[in-house]
């Protein structure tokens, strides 16, 4: 019988999933240090993200019991360790010029992230931030659309694309670097390496924030992301239905298990103002936003109204705070974009104060 292998021990690993971030432990780089003695002995070491990993016992078993399975296997010692990935600067800063990267992710679908971006990064665009936009819903881009910049085609610039710029924000989205009509058919790794081309090959420039538009769930586009730069964190839109808050909040743990923390949570079209009588009404009897975020133990950002001018405005390319500056919804949206700068600067003060290291980026 022929002994076991470092590759078959890995090989075997690949069957152990880590449940949070639906990967393979291999793939995700945690095994480190295979063994092989000539009498069948395995010894290696699994580096997970966080001394606090909820799911390690569990994880250890998988772990020891895939490599029992393996012909000529006598013994299998595992070492369980962790290592807090870096948020700050980091050998290879993708976007060495941006100094905060917020994700807008949530669990379920159509809950207005895309909206909720867009509108956000204008409202900080018109305080004098240097803003930009990455739209990573490679499956659907819809920022294009919604800014009516669907038909323009980014120029390059010493090998760099140059992003097209609306109302004071520089967006970057596959929906400008694919013909109409053109769909991908997309494999987990094609996600991970056109999310990076997204953030490495554009030329981003200094930015003061860079939103990232993600498609919805907790897919290979938030992983990668996770994964390929140091987040500011993470913002949460779900709206009050009971199945968004629950999905928002596994969403929430992935992101928690990479290291991205969650800035807080937004309600959208939750209420509505009658236009006629002026009445104020909450519309879904689900799970509050503010509730989810106390849930959480994050900050509620605030709650954007349902306004049906909204979709109207969209389909014409033009952003709520723009459209309708004066509106109940515009100005919800000014809020919330206030006070998440707010909270991302106590989180940067915060990090000054414990890593020096992180605030190298002049501006
Ligand atoms: N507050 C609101 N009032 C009225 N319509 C809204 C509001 N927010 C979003 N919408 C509409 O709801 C639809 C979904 O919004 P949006 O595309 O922003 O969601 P999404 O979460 O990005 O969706 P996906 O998961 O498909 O990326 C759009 O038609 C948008 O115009
Ligand atoms: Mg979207």
């Amino acid at each position: 019988m022929s002994l076991p292998n470092a590759e078959a021990v890995l090989n075997a690993l690949r069957l152990v999933k880590d449940p949070d971030l639906h990967r393979d432990i291999v793939s995700l780089g945690f095994v480190k240090d295979v063994e092989v003695s000539p009498e069948g002995s395995v010894s290696f070491t699994v580096e997970l993200t966080t001394p606090a990993c909820p799911v390690r016992e569990e994880l250890q078993a998988q772990c020891e019991s895939v490599v029992r399975d393996i012909p000529g296997v006598s013994e299998v010692q595992v070492t369980m360790t962790a290592r807090v990935r870096e948020r700050g600067p980091q050998a290879e800063n993708l976007v060495p010029g941006v100094k905060q990267i917020i994700a807008v992710a949530s669990g379920k679908g159509g809950v207005g992230k895309s909206t909720v971006t867009l509108n956000l990064a204008v409202a900080l665009a018109q305080t004098g931030a240097r803003v930009g936009i990455l739209d990573a819903d490679v499956y659907g881009p819809s920022i294009p659309l919604m800014t009516g910049t669907h038909a323009e085609r980014p120029l390059t610039q010493d090998e760099r694309i140059i992003p097209i710029t609306r109302f004071g924000v520089s967006m970057m989205s596959l929906g400008y670097l694919l013909e109409d009509g053109q769909a991908v058919l997309w494999r987990g790794p094609m996600v991970a390496g056109t999310v990076k081309q997204l953030l490495s090959d554009v030329a981003w420039g200094n930015l003061d924030y860079l939103l990232v538009d993600l498609p919805p769930g907790t897919g290979d586009a938030p992983m990668s992301l996770a994964q390929l730069v140091p987040l500011t964190g993470v913002l949460l839109v779900t709206t009050p239905h009971n199945v968004a808050a629950n999905i928002a909040g596994k969403a929430a743990g992935l992101f928690r298990r990479l290291n991205s923390p969650i800035l807080g949570v937004v309600e959208n079209m939750a209420t509505y103002s009658c236009p006629t009588c002026g009445t104020v009404s909450r519309i879904f009897a689900g799970l509050r936003g503010d509730e989810l975020a106390k849930q959480l133990q994050v900050p509620f950002l605030g709650s954007i109204p349902l306004d049906p001018g909204v979709g109207a405005a969209a389909d014409q390319g033009l952003p709520s705070v723009v459209a309708d500056p004066n509106s109940p919804q515009a100005q919800a949206f000014r809020q919330v974009a206030g006070d998440l700068a707010r909270h991302v600067s106590i989180r940067s003060l915060a990090s000054a104060e414990t890593n020096p290291e992180f605030q190298t980026i002049e501006g």
